[in-house]
């Protein structure tokens, strides 16, 4: 579905991506594995169009059978229609606005009315918690709250790829797995995930296949469960 060819990210003199391919599967979870400052971000943002020195290719196919479209020099607006979806880093919710307004901005490049009052009460299924809040103001939730909120956003555009910066930082460890049984629940309903995470044993936990970043590259991939087995995964990620 999607399909990165040697993607190099900078920031002024900083090369934060160096090199890196990778591809993601339709119907998969995806993760990215990496400490602080990897690149994990850098590259999840180049796909939504978000970072603008990149080189590179970036190709997405939205339905099987298409031919692979790039998706460099788009704009996020465009990563949208084209149904790719991100739920940021740092929830970036609108706090003046309540839950439902909230969610309605995710859903603002799309017309078909019905359409979307169904995927708010999918939404509204899936975190019954923020049903329950719809009118409360963004930004009196708590923090956990606030993150089920920018994931519910994300999906309110309906995407086919639904890529998820860091959606478990700075969650009590029930909230952790409720947050993942839901990306499970998500994916399983038929959207590709990408997840960004430095809950590394959770992450590898749901992923079907999982990247490894040390400082802008690649070190290691495969299936998630291969992954959690690796001795050296869990040195440097689980632990030891
Ligand atoms: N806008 C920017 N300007 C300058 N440097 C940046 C910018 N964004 C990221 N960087 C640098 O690029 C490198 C990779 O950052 P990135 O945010 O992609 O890492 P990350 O893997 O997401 O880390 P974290 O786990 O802390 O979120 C870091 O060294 C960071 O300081
Ligand atoms: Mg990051």
């Amino acid at each position: 579905m999607l399909e990165i060819r040697d993607l190099h990210v900078r920031y002024g003199g900083i090369q934060a991506v160096q090199g890196v391919s990778l591809s993601i599967a339709r119907g998969s979870i995806v993760t990215l594995i990496g400490a602080n400052g990897a690149g994990k971000s850098s590259i999840i943002r180049s796909i939504a169009g978000l970072n603008k020195t990149i080189s590179g290719e970036i190709f997405f196919t939205r339905h099987d059978g298409e031919e692979p479209v790039s998706l460099r020099g788009l704009k996020p607006e465009d990563m949208v229609r084209k149904g790719i979806s991100l739920s940021p880093e740092g929830r970036r919710i609108l706090p003046h606005l309540s839950v439902e307004e909230n969610l309605y901005l995710g859903a603002y490049s799309r017309k078909d009315k019905d359409e979307i009052a169904a995927d708010l009460e999918w939404v509204y299924s899936l975190f019954p918690r923020l049903k329950e809040r719809s009118w409360q103001k963004g930004g009196t939730l708590s923090g956990g709250e606030q993150q089920m909120l920018a994931v519910g956003r994300a999906l309110m555009s309906r995407p086919d790829l639904l890529m998820l910066d860091e959606p478990s930082l700075g969650l009590a460890p029930l909230l952790v797995r409720e947050i993942f049984e839901i990306i499970k629940r998500i994916n399983a309903e038929g959207k590709t995930v990408l997840l960004v995470e430095q809950n590394a044993f959770a992450a590898l936990s749901v992923a079907h296949y999982a990247y490894i970043l040390e400082v802008g590259r690649v070190v290691l991939e495969g299936p998630g469960r291969e992954l959690l087995e690796n001795p050296k995964v869990k040195e440097a990620y689980l632990g030891g």
